[in-house]
Parts: C-alpha cells; sequence; structure tokens
C-alpha cells in the first residue's frame, strides 16, 4: 500500500528526532574530529546519525533510495529517494555552538513531498509536509510579511563563501542596505526565514542535502526556496530563501 504523505512525515519526523537525540550524547564533548577530502569536518556523530536514519529507512521501506552526505547512494527504481545531512553545521556541533541540525527531505517522483530540520541542542524542529503545511515545534511555522530588504534581516554562513563563489560583488549591495545581519547560517538560517524571525537567508554554496527539507518547508510557511536564479531546486549550487514580497527584489540582485 502507498504510504500518506502524513504518515511519511510521522515517520520521518521520528527517525530524524531519535538521530538528534544521539547526536546529543556527543555534543559538547571532546569529539575527535576527521578531514574529508573536501578539507571539511566529520565526527562519528555525523556518521552514526547518518547510518541510523538509512537503518531505519532500510528497515521500513527496503526498496526506497537513499542519498546522504556520509555514504554512498543507495539507487533503485522506486520513485521515492531519501536525502540526509545527519549533521549540518558539523562546524558549529564541534565548536559546541547549537545551530546545528539534522536534515531529512523525502523525494516523490523528483517532488519533494517532506522535509524535517530538527536542531536538537535547541529543541526546535521545523518541518512540512506537502499539504499539510510548515511547523515550528507544534505551532503553525509562516514567514515574516516585510516588503523592503532595508527592513529585512539577512542570514548567512561563511563571509568568504561569497568571495570563493565571485558573489561578492551581487551580495554586498544586498548587505549594505539590509536592516542587519548575522551569520546564524547554514540551516538555521533557512529555519529562521520560515518561522518569521528573519527574511532573508542565503548560501553561495550548497549541496542537496543542505537543501533538502527546505523547499517544502519554505513553500508550505508561505515563502520561496529556490536558488539564485529563482529555480525551484535542492540541486543548484546555492540557495536562497525568502517571503513572497522580498522574492523578486533579492532575485534581481543576485540572478547571473
Ligand atoms: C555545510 C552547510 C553550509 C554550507 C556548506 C555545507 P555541513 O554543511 O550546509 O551552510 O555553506 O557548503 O557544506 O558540512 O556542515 O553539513
Ligand atoms: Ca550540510
Ligand atoms: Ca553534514
Amino acid at each position: 500500500m502507498t504510504p500518506s504523505i502524513s504518515d511519511l512525515l510521522d515517520f520521518a519526523i521520528s527517525i530524524t528526532e531519535a538521530a538528534g537525540k544521539g547526536t546529543l550524547d556527543y555534543y559538547q564533548t571532546d569529539i575527535a574530529v576527521e578531514t574529508k577530502s573536501d578539507a571539511s569536518p566529520v565526527t562519528i556523530a555525523d556518521k552514526e546519525a547518518e547510518q541510523f536514519i538509512r537503518n531505519a529507512i532500510q528497515s521500513r521501506f527496503p526498496d526506497h533510495q537513499i542519498i546522504g552526505e556520509e555514504y554512498s547512494d543507495k539507487i533503485t527504481s522506486s520513485p521515492y529517494k531519501w536525502i540526509i545531512d545527519p549533521i549540518d553545521g558539523t562546524k558549529s556541533f564541534i565548536a559546541g555552538v547549537p545551530f546545528y541540525s539534522n536534515l531529512v527531505g523525502l523525494e516523490f517522483e523528483g517532488e519533494i513531498i517532506v522535509g524535517i530540520a530538527n536542531f536538537p541542542a535547541l529543541k526546535e524542529m521545523v518541518y512540512a509536509g506537502k499539504g499539510l503545511g510548515a511547523w515550528f515545534n507544534s505551532k503553525p511555522a509562516k514567514v515574516g510579511s516585510v516588503t523592503e530588504i532595508s527592513k529585512a534581516r539577512i542570514m548567512v554562513t561563511d563571509f568568504r563563501d561569497f568571495e570563493k563563489r565571485e558573489a561578492w560583488k551581487t551580495f554586498k549591495p544586498i548587505l549594505d542596505c539590509c536592516r542587519f545581519h548575522r551569520t546564524w547560517g547554514d540551516a538555521y538560517g533557512h529555519a529562521m526565514v520560515a518561522t518569521g524571525r528573519a527574511e532573508i537567508a542565503l548560501d553561495p554554496f550548497m549541496n542537496p542535502w543542505d537543501c533538502a527539507p527546505f523547499g517544502i518547508i519554505l513553500k508550505e510557511a508561505g515563502g520561496f526556496f529556490t536558488d539564485w536564479n529563482g529555480n525551484d531546486t535542492i540541486y543548484g549550487p546555492n540557495a536562497v530563501s525568502s517571503n513572497p514580497e522580498l522574492r523578486e527584489k533579492v532575485l534581481t540582485c543576485l540572478k547571473d
């Protein structure tokens, strides 16, 4: 029997929450850090969390496809594809800073239908299912209503990434005129936009697992999450989230 989106959402929430609890066992401990070939850090907590989520999916939905940051892709002919970032914000996690998350998205026939962004150290979860709304813990999540970039709070992850992507010139005018900016970035920036606590989140370096839950979360929260050309995809090299009023203004600044 085909599972309902509601059942898939409940399942995704429970496995992401459990994986997040596991990461707390290592949070603010003297955990060993390995460096991956792309120079980014990884820990046993990232690996165990991804393994846990993969095992749970494998037992419940053995034919589903799985893509995750730390292990090889499981490709099948199923229309369902789970996309996992076991710890987003590993740099925050290692530093003992609570803005890290566990991200899970579920694609059905190429469209994300379920998305979870769990922040275990903050006890915050932002999640959505297609047609089921977006939620911030047990309350509805909704983007804010600011209409001018000059009144927007902008979240980014790392200023040097804008230089690396030769996007500094694109970003500087937005930065100069926004209300204020903070580096409450990684997934937390997009979660803040989805919950009306910030108006714009920008990241010039994204992978599908960094983006997976946010298209559906922002859509169901009344906003948008796209690449910098406005494409509704999790496979772009970069990402922006905002409310509908700011959408064109931000995209006009960001488009190639
Ligand atoms: C990173 C975050 C960050 C993005 C980086 C990613 P990680 O993920 O998503 O916001 O700018 O490109 O690598 O390594 O902490 O899972
Ligand atoms: Ca990530
Ligand atoms: Ca990660």
